[in-house]
């Protein structure tokens, strides 16, 4: 079995572990005085990997849509290379332009929330968490969960509980929500798990609650739309001969990632693809970062 060095002593329970972090900067090949667009900076991990391998006139641009985790991250991260935007995917091409930049070296999409994120109790993403249904990754942006799982109707609900969280129960699960909202507001994600908890009976490990989080976080932060617009946007910015590495999570994402590189690799010949094959994490990864465990990452060069 094929091993190697887990992450870094200094981490705290609650910083965010960059997943397949070497692997992903070996296929981003950097070379020493290029400009990178790290367009899901989060805590900084897959930035601080790149920012080994830049000489001192190399340049990041360290984008993230959650203003907060980016101040966070910013704040303890000493390195004058690094340049700071607030931005989601489908702003990214214009995000990049008015910092001064026609074109970029690559851009590294690494998908969905950081751990930062997951852990922190007041944001809803966890469904251990007693407080508001929220799951909004920019606090500026209009929809919660709370409005979608209060105000939606049974069908709508059962509509993207399917269609993104790939949910069997999606009909009953909805239909369950809408019963218990009669009796009262769902407000937190407790309360919410619990309600698809009167649908499904625990087995195993995995929350029965999983995949309606999952749904949810998808539609209040238009995930799979901001995902295709970020990664034409993406391939926008890139100069000839520049790459785009993407790790995806679950297999909605993969699936836009794959039919887009090859769509663009076959019929408009745009892109090579630098792997045939996603990279996924060694053993030893997943063991230590349980969250990697679906990752894939997928790597693509401009033409
Ligand atoms: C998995 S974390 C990234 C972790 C980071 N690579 C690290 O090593 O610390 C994903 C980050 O991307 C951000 N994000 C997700 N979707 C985004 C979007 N559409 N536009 C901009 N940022 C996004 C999230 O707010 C989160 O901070």
């Amino acid at each position: 079995m094929r091993t190697r060095e887990g992450p870094d002593d200094s981490m705290t329970a609650t910083e965010h572990i960059p997943v397949l972090a070497r692997e992903l900067v070996d296929l981003l090949n950097p070379v020493a005085d290029g400009v990178y667009l790290d367009a899901t900076f989060g805590g900084g991990g897959h930035t601080r990997e790149l920012l080994r391998r830049l000489g001192p006139k190399g340049v990041v641009i360290a984008m993230d849509r959650d203003r907060e985790s980016l101040e966070r991250a910013a704040a303890g991260m000493d390195d004058p290379r690094v340049v700071y935007v607030h931005g989601s995917f489908s702003e990214m091409a214009a995000k990049v332009r008015a910092l001064g930049f026609e074109e970029v070296d690559g851009v590294v999409m690494d998908l969905g929330i950081s751990m930062v994120q997951m852990k922190d109790e007041v944001r809803g993403f966890s469904f251990h968490s007693t407080a508001p249904l929220d799951m909004r990754m920019d606090r500026e942006s209009p929809v919660t969960a709370a409005d979608i799982v209060n105000g939606w109707s049974e069908r709508d609900i059962a509509r993207i509980l399917k269609e993104y969280g790939e949910e069997k129960k999606a009909l009953q699960i909805a239909r369950e929500i809408v019963r218990q909202r009669q009796k009262g507001r769902i407000e937190t994600c407790v309360q919410l798990a619990a309600v698809v908890e009167r649908v499904y009976r625990r087995r195993g490990r995995i929350h029965p609650a999983t995949k309606t989080f999952q749904a949810l976080r998808i539609a209040v932060n238009d995930e799979l739309d901001q995902l295709s617009e970020g990664l034409s946007n993406a391939v926008s910015i890139l100069k000839k001969g520049g790459r785009l590495c993407v790790i995806t999570y679950h297999s909605l994402e993969d699936r836009i990632v794959k039919r887009f590189v090859l769509s663009a690799e076959r019929q408009e010949g745009t892109l090579i693809r630098l792997n045939k094959k996603p990279i996924t994490p060694l053993w030893d990864e997943q063991r230590m970062n349980p969250s990697s465990r679906s990752a894939k990452l997928r790597g693509v060069e401009k033409l």
